[in-house]
């Protein structure tokens, strides 16, 4: 392994600046092993110089073909969005780089197929990817996944997961690239959903068995987005779902639910887990995301109730390399614990988590849930 590793990025919105600020920041911060260079960033417009520049990225490719070609990039990451992943993620891994890929993995099962099998190949050739469910590396989740794990919590009853927001309440909202099917293979579904049922297993380290769910569209057209600075007066159709529900069983006897919209409003990033044991229940929200709320059934009733935990105390994951307990931390630090960990592990040559059969998995649920809001089965109701 070559230190510092050559990281070539791919786009330059909002992903692409989020992982730039954790490249700079992970060998700065956490003992990451090897240092990232940020040798090159990909954008098909004008606007990626400005990024590069500003984001400290030392050249710039218009196609992430270039980029893969170049000898002095060691570490593709993929910030682009889902249509894009599958390609993109075979072709720099066949050609001997490391890869980070954004979620959701793909647009399909058979893209994310292709994409495990191309990582087992590389995985043998010493090459590692990595899926970014970045989520799984908030420090209150995992201590939340630890209080599952050394069964605190008892016996799991119930797993509730919501990832809400409200921005697509806007009528005026242009069809962007998430609101088309081809580019973005769902909705809110596949862009809120992936995390939160990627977390549902992790946290819990079961499966989901069966499930069923249904999907809204509420706002069925959406002014053209403006290209090339053209605005286009015609309306288009929005093919994905703006909204998804899905109620459904785990391995052992646990009852799932989870909802995700982009029409909750008063929501902006309202990613929420509640799980219920037969000896107690923990609770969080992104918002409040250096919080978990604990309840500890053992306790008697008279003065029992949740209670807060604030994840900033040196012994909680990962805070030792920030501030002093309180002094906390936000969402872009799940991005710099991700690449940290991506470093550590493609220095150790071990496997890196997330995997890409993770982000399959997640992808399997996906499909599932898609192929159950197609066939609905709702019984009116006179
Ligand atoms: N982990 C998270 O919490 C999180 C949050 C937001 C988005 N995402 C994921 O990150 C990815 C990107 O989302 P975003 O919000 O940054 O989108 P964005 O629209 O802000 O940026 C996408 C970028 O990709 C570029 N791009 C598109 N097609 C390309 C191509 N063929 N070649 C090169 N560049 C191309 C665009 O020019 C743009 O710079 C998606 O997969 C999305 O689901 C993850």
């Amino acid at each position: 392994v070559t230190d510092p590793i050559r990281v070539g990025l791919v786009g330059y919105g909002f992903m692409g600046v989020a992982h730039s600020h954790a490249w700079r920041t992970a060998p700065r911060m956490l003992p990451t092993a090897l240092n990232p260079a940020l040798t090159a960033i990909c954008g098909r417009s004008g606007g990626v110089e400005a990024v590069a520049r500003q984001q400290g990225w030392h050249s710039v490719e218009r196609s992430w073909e270039a980029l893969i070609e170049r000898d002095d990039i060691d570490l593709v990451d993929i910030c682009s969005p889902g249509d894009t992943h599958a390609e993109i993620a075979i072709r720099a891994l066949d050609a001997g780089k490391h890869v980070l890929c954004e979620k959701p993995l793909a647009n399909t099962l058979e893209e994310a197929e292709a994409m495990v099998e191309a990582a087992t190949r590389a995985h043998r050739r010493g090459v590692r990817s990595m899926v970014g469910f970045n989520y799984r590396r908030v420090p209150a989740l995992i201590v939340a996944r630890r209080l599952v794990g050394d069964d605190t919590l008892g016996r799991l009853r119930h797993v509730r997961v919501q990832y809400l927001q409200d921005w697509g309440e806007d009528p005026d909202l242009p069809l962007v690239w998430r609101f088309q099917r081809e580019r973005a293979g769902s909705g809110a579904l596949g862009d809120l959903g992936a995390h939160v049922l990627d977390l549902a297993e992790h946290l819990t380290g079961q499966s989901i068995k069966a499930l069923t769910a249904l999907t809204h569209t509420f706002i069925n057209r959406r002014p053209a987005p403006v290209i090339g600075g053209c605005h286009h007066t015609a309306e288009r159709l929005v093919d994905v779902d703006d909204a998804a529900q899905v109620i459904g069983f785990f391995d052992e006897d646990v009852t799932f639910s989870l909802e995700v919209s982009r029409f909750a409003t008063g929501h902006k990033n309202a990613l929420r887990i509640e799980i219920n044991g037969s000896r107690g229940s923990v609770c969080f929200d992104l918002e409040r995301l250096n919080e978990l709320l604990f309840y500890d059934h053992s306790e008697p009733g008279w003065r029992a109730g949740y209670r807060t935990i604030l994840v900033t105390e040196r012994d909680h994951p990962y805070i030792v390399h920030w501030w002093p307990p309180g002094h906390t931390l936000g969402y872009e630090h799940t991005f710099v614990h991700q690449a940290a960990d991506f470093l550590t592990a493609i220095a150790r040559g071990a496997p890196a988590e997330p995997s890409f059969a993770d982000g399959l998995r997640v992808q399997r649920l996906l499909a599932a849930a898609e192929a159950s809001a197609a066939e609905p089965s709702t019984i009116s109701v006179t």
